[in-house]
């Protein structure tokens, strides 16, 4: 286990994915999902109030939906939640009223008291940020939220958030969520992991698998041949280049028994200021993988020779 930043949050190094529930994992098998991962030790979930609006049908709210119902039906102990605001259809932005309101949907459909872990999802230029800093500082303080976070935003929007909140007296953030993985570091590397080392703020990287492509299953950039709605995002890496990491995870890999996803995910837990990569799993065969990579330790050079053959950004 391992503490997020300055928080008291105790959590498993490995957090689970939740854009699946109810997107390419139906309620059984996201129940399923959720079961194998907290029975493995796992007690960290990420999700989104917007989660899966993207999906026909769905208006947002599906994922915080049926963690609800898995957490009314389980009574877990010691689970965290960390869910985000500002893209859901019904509740854009961040502005003050909006975040209130987007927050108290989460907790209706969370069927919890508070929220764990609550992040800005992407920040929003229309409204000024003191706003949405005492927006959030006031949620911590009204009791709806335990911990602030902020995901995709910018080393220089994070350092003002932080400065806005020590003038203002609120609530600092705990954590970054920053798309970070093994085909996708420098702009993470070169200017959010210093933010987040000075200011003790960890890292709760997303993408952990890049989609799926770390894990090996896409050995071509044709994605026509694989079923998975997110096929074309993931294969999208099958590179040259990208296929010589999977083959360096894989080599990495077998020498502790792990698979090329295990791999992948311990190699970005070792990374400065990480607390716990996030993945998915839309099957419960997939989350295994999950709960190996927060146990395997690779070595320094293991982890020089993955940073070696990793060093380049994918054009997109
Ligand atoms: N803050 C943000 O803006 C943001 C953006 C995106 C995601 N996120 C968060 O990060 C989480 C992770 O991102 P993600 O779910 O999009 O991608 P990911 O974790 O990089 O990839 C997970 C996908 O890879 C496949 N997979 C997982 N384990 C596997 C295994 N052992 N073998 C083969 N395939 C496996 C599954 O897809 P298949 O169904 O294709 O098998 C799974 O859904 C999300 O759930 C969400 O909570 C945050």
């Amino acid at each position: 286990m391992t503490r997020i930043g300055r928080s008291d949050l105790d959590i498993f190094p490995l957090s689970l994915g939740g854009n699946v529930f109810g997107w390419t994992a139906d309620r059984d098998a996201s129940f399923a999902i959720l079961d194998a991962f907290h029975a493995g030790g796992g007690n960290f979930i990420d999700t989104a109030d917007s989660y899966s609006a993207w999906a026909p049908g769905h208006s947002g709210g599906e994922s915080e939906t049926i963690i609800g119902e898995w957490l009314a039906a389980r009574k877990p102990e010691n689970v965290v939640v960390a869910t985000k605001v500002s893209q859901h259809p019904d509740f854009k932005g961040l502005s003050a009223t909006n975040v209130r309101a987007a927050a108290e949907a989460s907790l209706t459909r969370l069927g919890v008291e508070s929220i764990d872990l609550y992040y800005a999802h992407f920040d929003d230029a229309e409204t000024p940020l003191e706003e949405t800093v005492t927006a959030f500082g006031d949620l911590v303080t009204d009791g709806l939220v335990r911990y602030v976070a902020v995901s995709n935003y910018t080393a220089a929007r994070i350092r003002s958030w932080i400065e806005l909140a020590q003038a203002g007296g609120s609530d600092l953030p705990v954590a970054i969520q920053p798309h970070y993985n093994l085909v996708h570091r420098n702009d993470v590397e070169e200017s959010i992991v210093p933010v987040a080392e000075e200011f003790d703020l960890s890292l709760v990287p997303y993408y952990g698998l890049a989609a799926g492509f770390l894990t090996g299953k896409y050995r071509s950039t044709d994605a026509v041949s694989q079923a998975s709605p997110r096929a074309k995002g993931a294969a999208k890496y099958a590179t040259p280049q990208g296929l010589r990491i999977i083959d360096a995870l894989e080599g990495i890999g077998a020498a502790h028994g792990a698979s090329i996803a295990a791999t992948a995910l311990a190699w970005l837990r070792a990374q400065p200021a990480v607390a716990a990569p996030i993945a998915s799993a839309s099957k419960v065969e997939q989350v295994d993988d999950l709960l190996t990579s927060a146990r395997i330790e690779l070595t320094a050079e293991e982890i020089a020779a993955l940073d070696r053959v990793s060093t380049w950004t994918p054009a997109s």
